[in-house]
């Protein structure tokens, strides 16, 4: 599949969220950020959203899912349109029996790792994931700083995938920017996503563009 950029609406313009897609017309996904207040102290967006930004662009949407209760509330996601659909391991009680369900319903299962949380527990889930996200901030907030700390656990992810064989993306979440994305890149991410990044740059589709030509190069 090769370098993929998911710009995260989260900084984007929320009073006129179709028009803000429009703007990043060269991204592979659109990665929605979906906050429950309790998971993280922020509060953003439910299915229904997820179901108005499908009609409203034809990219994919990758839904970032910050919520506990992860077993019970993600397939609600899928059904709502998102084509990738990524819990939090820290919020479910069956990361298996959840990954197979949203799978079932056509969307790719993905789960995510705080900043805090090892790899290591989880190398024989990979097979059932199509893709793993490493947080490289403290979920919650678009604009942090990245957390260099995070680097060496997306090289230890991509080394057990290799030792696997499996196709599994890894995508990388948190202070993403022209700075930080070579790091990651090396260390073995293929997806990156960028918030503040691309929503604070004049033009968001050239950021886009520039991030991806920088993961190749
Ligand atoms: C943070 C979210 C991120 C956020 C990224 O909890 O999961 O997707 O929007 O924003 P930046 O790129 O500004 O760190
Ligand atoms: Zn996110």
């Amino acid at each position: 599949m090769g370098i993929q950029i998911t710009p995260s609406i989260l900084n984007a313009d929320f009073s006129r969220l179709g028009e803000e897609v429009a703007r990043i017309s060269s991204a592979d996904m659109v990665h929605v950020d979906v906050m429950d207040n309790h998971f993280v102290p922020n509060l953003t967006f439910g299915p229904s959203m997820v179901e108005a930004l499908s009609r409203a662009t034809d990219l994919p949407l990758d839904a970032h899912l910050m919520i506990e209760d992860a077993d019970r509330n993600a397939p609600a996601y899928a059904e709502a349109g998102a084509s990738s659909v990524t819990f939090h391991v820290e919020a479910t009680k069956a990361p298996i029996r959840l990954a197979r369900e949203i799978r079932s319903q056509g969307a790719r299962a993905s789960m995510a790792l705080k900043p805090a949380t090892p790899i290591e527990p989880y190398e024989d889930l990979l097979p059932e994931l199509d893709m793993l996200l490493i947080m490289t901030v403290e979920p919650g907030f678009g604009g942090q700083k990245f957390l260099d700390l995070c680097l060496p656990k997306i090289r230890r992810a991509r080394a057990l995938m290799e030792k696997h064989g499996v196709e599994t993306w890894l995508q990388v979440d948190g202070g993403v920017s022209l700075e930080t994305i070579e790091r990651c890149a090396e260390a073995g991410a293929d997806v990156f996503v960028a918030g503040s990044a691309v929503y604070s740059a004049a033009d968001p589709d050239a950021m886009v563009q520039q991030l991806k030509a920088t993961a190749e190069a």
